[in-house]
C-alpha cells in the first residue's frame, strides 16, 4: 500500500481534526495513512502515527489538533529541507499534506523543491491566504470571538462603559472586521486601512452624539496597544473605556457547521488529487467549489480583503 503523510502546523485551527478524519476516511481502503505528530518537526524525530477511522473515532469534533502542532525552524534550514526529504523519502511517502497557514504552506514548497510531494490544505484562524475564500478554523474563531463579545457587552452596557476588545487575525483584519459587523460595534481597527485608526474617534464621537452610553471599537491584533487605546478615548470623552484582550479563546472549541462542511470539502479534493497523483498544489475553495492552485501561486502576496463588506460597516455611520 503506498504511504500518504499528513501533518498540521502553524498556530492550530478548530476543523484540523474534521479535516484529518475525513481525509482518513477517505483514504484508508487504499492508502497507508501516515500521521506525523508536531508538525514539521515530527519527520526530524520519525514521530509517525498510523491512521485509522477507529484510531480518530470521536475526534472529529474536537478543537486543536490530535496530531499536535509547531512552528519549525528547522525547516528553514536546508539542511533541514534535506534532511526531512530524506526521512520521507526513506519512509516511502508518496506525498506529504500540510493543513496550515502560509508559513506552513512555504515549507512545504521547499521541500517540494527537493522532490517531495506535497499537497496544502488551509487551516488558520486568520483566514489570510488570498487564494482561498475560507480557511479551517476562520469561521470558529469568529463565533467564539462573537460570543464573548456579546457578553462583555452586556456588562458595559450595565455600567455605561466604552469598551476596546482585541482580536487575533495576525496581519489580517478580516476577524476584526466580521466581529464588528457582528457585535454591531462602533468602529473597527485594521491593517487593511490605514485611515481606519483616524477615523475612530470621529466614529467613537458621533456614536456617543446619537445616544450611544457603550461605544465599541474592535481592534485588530498587532497594530496598537489596545490599553492605550481606551485611555486615550477615555480622556477624550470623558467616560471611562474598558480593554479586553480576548486571545486564545478564539482557537479551542468544536468547529462551527460551516468549518465541518469546509473540512469535509477540502478532504474530498485531496484524496482525488492523491487518487490521480497530481500534486505541489494548495487546495481552497472560491464560491463554496473547491479549488486547486500551484503552490508558488498561493504563496503570491495578494490581498482578497472584502472591501466591499467594509465599505458596508463604515457606511452604516454615514
Ligand atoms: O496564525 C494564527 C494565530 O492564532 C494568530 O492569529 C496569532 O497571532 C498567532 O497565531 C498566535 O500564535 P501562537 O500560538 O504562537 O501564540
Amino acid at each position: 500500500m503506498k504511504k500518504i503523510g499528513v501533518l498540521t502546523s502553524g498556530g492550530d485551527s478548530q476543523g484540523m481534526n474534521a479535516y484529518l478524519c475525513a481525509l482518513t476516511k477517505l483514504l484508508s481502503e487504499n492508502y497507508e495513512v501516515v500521521g506525523i505528530r508536531e508538525g514539521f518537526s515530527g519527520i526530524f524525530s520519525e514521530d509517525f502515527v498510523k491512521l485509522t477511522p477507529q484510531v480518530l473515532k470521536d475526534k472529529e469534533f474536537l478543537g486543536g489538533s490530535f496530531l499536535k502542532t509547531s512552528r519549525c525552524d528547522r525547516l528553514k534550514t536546508t539542511e533541514g529541507l534535506k534532511t526531512a526529504a530524506e526521512i520521507l523519502k526513506n519512509n516511502k511517502i508518496e506525498c506529504l499534506v500540510v493543513n496550515g497557514g502560509n508559513g506552513s504552506f512555504k515549507g512545504a514548497a521547499e521541500l517540494s523543491d527537493f522532490g517531495v510531494n506535497v499537497l496544502c490544505v488551509p487551516g488558520t484562524i486568520d483566514n489570510d491566504l488570498f487564494y482561498s475564500d475560507l480557511s479551517l478554523g476562520f469561521d470558529t474563531a469568529v463565533c467564539n470571538a462573537v460570543s464573548v463579545i456579546d457578553k462583555v457587552k452586556q456588562t458595559m452596557q450595565a455600567n455605561s462603559r466604552g469598551l476596546v476588545v482585541e482580536v487575533m487575525g495576525r496581519h489580517c483584519g478580516k476577524i476584526a472586521l466580521n466581529c464588528a459587523i457582528s457585535v454591531n460595534a462602533n468602529a473597527v481597527v485594521l491593517n487593511e486601512d490605514k485611515n481606519s485608526l483616524t477615523e475612530v474617534f470621529n466614529l467613537i464621537e458621533q456614536a456617543i452624539l446619537s445616544g450611544e452610553e457603550s461605544p465599541v471599537v474592535v481592534l485588530q491584533e498587532n497594530i496598537l496597544n489596545g490599553e492605550d487605546l481606551a485611555q486615550e478615548l477615555s480622556k477624550k470623552f470623558n467616560k471611562t473605556f474598558k480593554f479586553e484582550k480576548l486571545g486564545y479563546v478564539q482557537r479551542g472549541g468544536s468547529p462551527s457547521v460551516q468549518d465541518r462542511i469546509l473540512a469535509n470539502i477540502l478532504a474530498h479534493k485531496t484524496a482525488e488529487l492523491i487518487n490521480n497523483s497530481t500534486f505541489n498544489l494548495a487546495i481552497g475553495v472560491k464560491n463554496s467549489k473547491p479549488i486547486c492552485v500551484p503552490l508558488n501561486l498561493a504563496l503570491t502576496e495578494q490581498i482578497n480583503f472584502d472591501y466591499e463588506l467594509y465599505n458596508l460597516f463604515l457606511k452604516k455611520f454615514k
